[in-house]
């Protein structure tokens, strides 16, 4: 059994596994369930969260997954919960709409555990896996633009940023170049044949990652809009939570780890010296969330050992405060919107030599590294 989000450790014999919550114990602490209280788990997957939540009595659950083969799997759950639990095919940024819509207006938590379950990466025909042969397709929740779509449309400019954006892959250019060039030939239909253009574009050492891991995270982000769908979703959680009610994320890469970061840090008024400012200086707005202590909180030596998986898990959490929501302005607006969406890092950018191409033929590039990076006032 696997937790579900790694390429790189052993596959399960026989056929998809069974999702192994990741940072489990950690999660239901940060949340504390309680009789009565309402909590949206916005990636239900295999139910692991919801059905620790759920073990609290009378406590209740609105569960989302966008994934129709996770809904179906999780009716024996709703039967079982005797009304506490509602199941909601939909997408996490929307869950202050179906929370609303199921009945609950002032939630007590809030879960997201983001990225891809062992159900999906594990099923060859779902398309994640460069190592299964499947169809490149990629899709969470099973309609819209698969991957393959992408790589055979997209064009030279689109493809490269991806790759190089959400995937920080440093061959961008390369792989571009050459995926252009094969596609002319024969359109790309299977997970197979893209891995096995990128181990022929990246030579890798048997100690690296596989030459293709990159990529595939690129194309699933891209596919499944996933940094949208997360800033798009921590708006919706600062307008769902009920003052005192905690948000607690687990993500898997860093994309998404700094997204959280940066949101935590600047909707709990980190660095801001109220007290400082000077006369006529806008006051900066009250705080929407009180950061808890000692994160980002991360597998410890048992977990890690019995879910090798787990070992890129970062859980972040913190407390709804009685501020009105702020909402997506500014730079975060950016972040959320499709195409050519920046990193939130400045360390590799466009001006980065990895980049490998002029800044004047495209607009992007042309861009300044920082461009699309939340800061205390973009954000606000
Ligand atoms: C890592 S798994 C969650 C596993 C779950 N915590 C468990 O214990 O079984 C992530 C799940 O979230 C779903 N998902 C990913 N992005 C989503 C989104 N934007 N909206 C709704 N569901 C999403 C995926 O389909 C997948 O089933």
């Amino acid at each position: 059994m696997t937790s579900g989000r790694g390429e790189e450790s052993s596959l399960p014999a026989g056929g998809p596994a069974r999702h192994i919550p990741v940072l489990l114990a950690e999660v239901i602490a940060a949340l504390e369930p309680r009789e009565g209280a309402a909590f949206v788990d916005g990636t239900f997957g295999a139910g692991g969260y919801t059905s620790a939540i759920l073990e609290t009595a009378g406590a209740k659950v609105i569960a989302i997954d966008r994934d129709p083969d996770a809904i179906a799997a999780g009716q024996a759950l709703v039967a079982q919960s005797k009304g506490r639990l509602t199941l909601v095919s939909g997408v996490f940024s929307e869950l202050d709409v179906i929370a609303r819509e199921a009945g609950c207006e002032a939630l007590q938590g809030i879960v997201l555990d983001i990225g891809v379950s062992s159900m999906q990466i594990d099923e060859a025909v779902r398309g994640f896996s460069f190592r299964f042969e499947g169809p490149l397709d990629m899709r969470m929740g099973q309609i819209g633009r698969s991957a393959a779509d992408i790589i055979n449309t997209a064009d030279a400019e689109e493809l490269a940023d991806i790759l190089f954006y959400f995937g920080e892959e440093r061959q961008a250019r390369r792989l571009t170049r050459a995926i252009v060039n094969d596609r002319a030939q024969t359109p790309f239909t299977t997970t197979r044949q893209l891995a096995s253009l990128c181990e022929r574009v990246i030579p890798t050492k048997p100690t690296q990652i596989h030459a293709a891991t990159r990529t595939f995270q690129a194309l699933r982000i891209a596919v499944n809009d996933e940094l949208g769908e997360l800033t798009r979703a921590l708006a919706a959680a600062e307008r769902a939570l009920a003052p005192g009610g905690v948000l607690a994320i687990v993500t898997f890469h860093s994309l998404e780890d700094r997204i959280v970061k940066q949101f935590f840090a600047e909707r709990s008024g980190r660095g801001q010296a109220r007290s400082r400012l000077l006369p006529g200086e806008p006051v900066p707005p009250k705080p929407t969330f009180d950061l808890e202590p000692g994160q980002p909180v991360s597998a410890g030596a048992a977990e890690l050992e019995a879910n090798p998986r787990s070992r890129s898990a970062r859980l972040r959490f913190a407390r709804r405060t009685d501020a009105p929501a702020l909402g997506l302005v500014g730079a975060w607006a950016e972040l959320a919107s499709l195409p050519a969406r920046k990193p939130v890092s400045t360390k590799t950018a466009p001006g980065d030599p990895a980049y490998n191409r002029s800044t004047s033929d495209r607009s992007a590039s042309s861009q300044s590294p920082g461009k699309g990076r939340p800061n205390k006032s973009g954000g606000r």
